[in-house]
């Protein structure tokens, strides 16, 4: 069985929600999957992984979580995802999505595979969010094959 790694930070729950939606998309799709708060994750679980998805929201202005997802990010930088497929995801509230859309380029940067756009969700994810979020896990399920 194919394993997916998910890896997020959520101050308030709602990027939360959308991992727990991804893992629920990936293991219908039939992966085995970890979701893992970024502070108790390590960088070997995502560089392990047939495929990883990383989720954090908007922050500071516009930039990742600074004491805990950074660090973990620019870990992850130098240790070699060539080729890794990868989704990234989070919430927002009043931006317009360009961390994500600087997220991305910086993970694309490396050399990893992203399987689609980051998904940005609107504050709680609502039904068509959490819809989004399964979808997302399968793509990174199908991608881990
Ligand atoms: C300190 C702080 C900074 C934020 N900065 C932004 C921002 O730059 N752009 C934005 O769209 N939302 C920003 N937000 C809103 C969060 O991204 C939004 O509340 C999100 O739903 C939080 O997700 P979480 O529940 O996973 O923590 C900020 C929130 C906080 C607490």
């Amino acid at each position: 069985m194919k394993q997916v790694a998910i890896v997020y930070w959520s101050g308030t729950g709602n990027t939360q929600a959308m991992a727990e939606a991804v893992a629920e998309g990936a293991r219908a799709a039939g992966a085995s999957v970890t979701v893992t708060a970024v502070a108790k994750a390590s960088r070997e679980q995502v560089l392990g992984a047939d495929a990883a998805a990383l989720g954090c929201p908007s922050m500071g202005v516009e930039v990742l979580e600074e004491s805990e997802m950074e660090p973990f990010v620019q870990a992850l930088e130098g240790a070699g995802l060539q080729g890794k497929p990868l989704a990234l995801f989070g919430s927002y509230d009043w931006g317009d999505g360009q961390w994500l859309r600087d997220w991305q380029e910086r993970m694309a940067g490396t050399g990893a595979r992203l399987v689609a756009d980051g998904l940005a969700v609107n504050n709680t994810p609502d039904e068509t969010g959490l819809a989004q979020c399964k979808e997302l896990g399968a793509k990174l399920a199908a991608a881990a094959e």
